[in-house]
């Protein structure tokens, strides 16, 4: 069996909403939720939910609006959905909620500009 290291980040929490951007495998979702800062997680992964989103993005304005003012939320994989950033903008507006996005960069799309 192979043992693995976990090696200490330096890492200084922004204060207010943030994009936390890496390659794949980095340890970017490892990093938040071993800070403790994925109370309010949200993972893009899960397809269900994706697909919820996808086809109704209010949900997750609704899912959310019920959270005390100044929460934080935690949204795994931004990348897959762009068009839930301005459902993300409505809260932060509404609520004063805080949001840590984490993803990948999505090279390829800012290349070519769409
Ligand atoms: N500080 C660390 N030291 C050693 N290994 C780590 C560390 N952080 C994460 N890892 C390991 O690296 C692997 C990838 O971590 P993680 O899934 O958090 O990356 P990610 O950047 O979120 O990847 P993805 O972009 O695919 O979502 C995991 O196996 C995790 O256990
Ligand atoms: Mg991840």
């Amino acid at each position: 069996m192979i043992k693995r290291k976990k090696y200490a980040r330096a890492f200084v929490q922004p204060k207010g909403s943030f994009f936390l951007f890496g390659p794949r495998g980095t340890g970017k979702t490892t990093l938040i939720e071993g800070l403790g800062l994925g109370q309010h997680e949200i993972s893009l992964l899960d397809e269900e939910r994706y697909q919820d989103y996808l086809a109704q993005p209010g949900l997750f304005f609704e899912e959310l609006v019920h959270l005390k003012d100044g929460s934080w939320v935690f949204i795994d994989e931004i990348q897959r959905l762009p068009g839930l950033l301005n459902e993300v903008h409505r809260l932060i507006e509404k609520k004063k909620i805080q949001i840590r996005h984490v993803g990948i960069k999505r090279e390829k799309t800012e290349e070519s500009g769409r």
